[in-house]
């Protein structure tokens, strides 16, 4: 029940807002915590710059502990990166970080949401399937890895 109950206050207490020129830095921090071939901190910056991104952070107090970047062709949008800083997750914020991103999606007329996750990702694949995401296909050895290539699996989910 304790656990329970910091779950939903974590939830609670971090709030969503539009990423800016100024989160790069912090942005490209947890990238480089939790990625293996991490973006790079210009091309967040290059990303902020082009209209079909958008992008949001998570933040608690004044700490961000995630974030999102989607790009939208016409009625179909791409999650390109997702994150949350290693010390807050399976707390709840990347869920929370992929509804948000849903529900903007939906303001913007999109009517499907596709991603790319590696398929050793596990954790991820768990969160994306419970939200109803769908495998559409697999990218064989597209990803570098520690030991080698690994596949990439595309997914996606109708939004209405
Ligand atoms: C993927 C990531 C964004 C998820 O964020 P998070 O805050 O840890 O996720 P949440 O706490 O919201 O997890 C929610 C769900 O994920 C799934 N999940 C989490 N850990 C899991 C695991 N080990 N196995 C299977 N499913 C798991 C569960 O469905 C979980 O549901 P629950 O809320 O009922 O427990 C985060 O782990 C991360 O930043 N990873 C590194 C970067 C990355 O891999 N990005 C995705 C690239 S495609």
């Amino acid at each position: 029940m304790a656990a329970i109950k910091a779950l939903a206050e974590n939830a609670l207490s971090a709030a969503l807002r539009p990423m800016n020129s100024g989160d790069v830095a912090a942005v490209a921090a947890i990238e480089q915590q939790v990625q293996f071939t991490p973006w790079s901190a210009t091309l967040f910056a290059d990303t902020l710059r082009v209209p079909r991104y958008f992008g949001y952070v998570l933040m608690q107090a004044q700490q961000l502990l995630g974030f999102y970047i989607v790009e939208v062709i016409a009625d179909e949008a791409t999650l390109h990166n997702i994150a949350v800083s290693p010390e807050h997750q399976s707390k709840g914020f990347g869920r929370q970080l992929i509804e948000h991103a849903i529900g903007q999606c939906l303001q913007t007329g999109v009517t499907r949401l596709m991603l790319e996750v590696r398929e050793s990702n596990t954790s991820a694949i768990g969160l994306y399937e419970s939200l109803g995401f769908e495998l559409d296909g697999v990218r064989r050895d597209y990803y570098s890895a520690p030991w080698g290539r690994e596949n990439g699996l595309l997914m996606s989910r109708p939004l209405s």
